[in-house]
Formats: structure tokens, sequence, C-alpha cells
């Protein structure tokens, strides 16, 4: 019988850590990552209608309507590479109505990350964010450092990182989380995010190794 890949959320405040680990899990867990953000910044980058009125949104630190966002995360998922091998989906759902309309086209996590850090780290951690955009690896000026000059260089940061931006989100992450939790309750597992990023690594490591093993038993079991 064949293994079925896995399909993880991971979710948590703005600035909370989700990019970062996401690139660490995909490095050791060859899953295609999907980050609702990500594909709204490249709808921006095109210049599409979608990414204008998206824009709109973004700049307010609100949710994007569900008009944008929904069909836009369902067709990564229903794409070739994460049907073969599973997703990681980075910042979706953020509402309940997200979560009905995944359920409704069939996409079930079986794992959900929350990644809890609290709000003083957070504004810190969005102000001294940058970005490579030749590699789109995310640094952090004091955290991680881009590692040469060349890249220093070159570093952007993201037009809603702004100390006033931040407090926006975070405001709509708070109003909207409750219900986006009660929703994975079974499968939830909270994760301390206010370490290094290698502490916290080893904590979802450790959640994702065990996944796996529990999957392995039940495929013996058949
Ligand atoms: P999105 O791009 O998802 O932004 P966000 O949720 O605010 O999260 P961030 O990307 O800011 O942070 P992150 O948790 O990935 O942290 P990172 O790893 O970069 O969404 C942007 C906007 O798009 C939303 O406001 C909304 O308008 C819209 N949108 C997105 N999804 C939507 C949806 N489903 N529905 C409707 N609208 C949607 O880390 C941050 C910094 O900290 C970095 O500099 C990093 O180097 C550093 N860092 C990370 N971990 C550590 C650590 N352990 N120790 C020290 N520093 C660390």
């Amino acid at each position: 019988r064949k293994k079925e890949p896995l399909r993880i959320m991971i979710s948590g405040a703005p600035a909370s850590g989700k990019g970062t680990q996401c690139e660490l899990i995909t490095q050791k867990y060859g899953l295609v990552h999907i980050a609702a953000g990500d594909l709204l910044r490249a709808e921006i980058a095109a210049g599409s209608e979608n990414g204008k009125q998206a824009k709109e949104y973004m700049d307010k630190g609100k949710l994007v309507p569900n008009e944008i966002v929904v069909a836009m995360v369902k067709d990564r998922l229903n794409g070739p590479d994460s049907r073969e091998k599973g997703w990681l989906l980075d910042g979706y759902p953020r509402s309940s109505s997200q979560a009905i309309a995944l359920r409704e086209f069939g996409f079930q996590p079986n794992l959900f990350i929350l990644l809890e850090v609290p709000e003083e780290i957070l504004v810190e951690r969005v102000v001294g964010r940058r970005l490579d955009p030749v590699t789109g690896k995310i640094y952090h000026l004091k955290y991680s450092p881009p590692e040469t000059e060349e890249i220093a260089s070159r570093v952007t940061q993201r037009f809603d990182d702004t100390e006033e931006k931040v407090k926006l989100r975070l405001q709509t992450h708070r109003q909207n989380v409750e219900a986006v939790l009660s929703t994975y309750e079974d499968i939830t597992v909270k994760v301390n995010g206010s370490g290094s990023k290698h502490e916290v690594f080893a904590q979802i490591d450790g959640s994702l190794t065990q996944l796996l093993e529990q999957k392995q038993e039940k495929l013996g079991t058949v």
C-alpha cells in the first residue's frame, strides 16, 4: 500500500516564525510549501487585478476577501506536486469560513501547528525582517543576518513590515485565531516559538517524526 504524504498546517501571529520554520520543514520533509501571503504578494508583483485588490487589504492589515484567497490556495493544493509530496500550508485558513471552504474541497490536515510567541517579541521581529529577492530567504538584522555583503546589499523590506502596520495585523490575528483553533483542536500541537529558530524547529521536528511513526504503524497493521 502506498504511503499517504503528510498534510500540515502552520499558524501563528505575524512574525511568529511561520516562514522561517517552513524553510526548515521543507528542507527535511520535502513537502510543498504553500504560503497564502506569498501567493498574494506574487499577484501584486504580477500587477493582476486580484493583486491590486489584495494590496488594499494587506496595507490595512486586514484579511483579503475569500473570493481572492480561497481559489488561489485550492489551486496550489490541487497541483500534482502537492498531491505527490504532501503539503505545508502556511497562513491559511485565517477564519472559520476559510477552514470550511477547505474541508468542502476535501482537504483535511494531519496536523495543525500553532506557533506561540509573546507580542512584545513580534514587533521586534517584524521591524528587523529582511528578504532576499533572489533566493526568497528570510533574514533578520539581529537574529539571522545575511551571510555575505552581497546579500546584505540587496535585501528588501516588506511593505507591511512597519510598527504601525504590524499592530493592525496583530489585531486581525487576535480577532480570528480562536475560531480557526477550535476547528482543528483535535490535531493541534502548540509550539513555543520564542526560542531560537533551531530550538523551535526541534519541537516541530519531534511532532512530525511522531506523526510519521504513527502513520507507519497504522500501515503495518492493515
Ligand atoms: P503573511 O505574509 O502570511 O504575513 P503574517 O501572517 O503577518 O506572517 P509573516 O509572514 O509576517 O511572519 P512569519 O510568521 O512567516 O515570520 P517569519 O518567519 O518571516 O500575510 C500578509 C498579509 O496577507 C495579511 O496581513 C493579510 O492581509 C493577507 N493574507 C495572508 N493570508 C491570508 C488569508 N488566508 N486570508 C486573507 N488574507 C490573507 O519571521 C519574522 C522575522 O523574525 C524574520 O526576520 C525572521 O528571521 C525572524 N525570526 C523567525 N524566527 C525567529 C526566532 N526563532 N528567533 C529570532 N528571530 C526569528
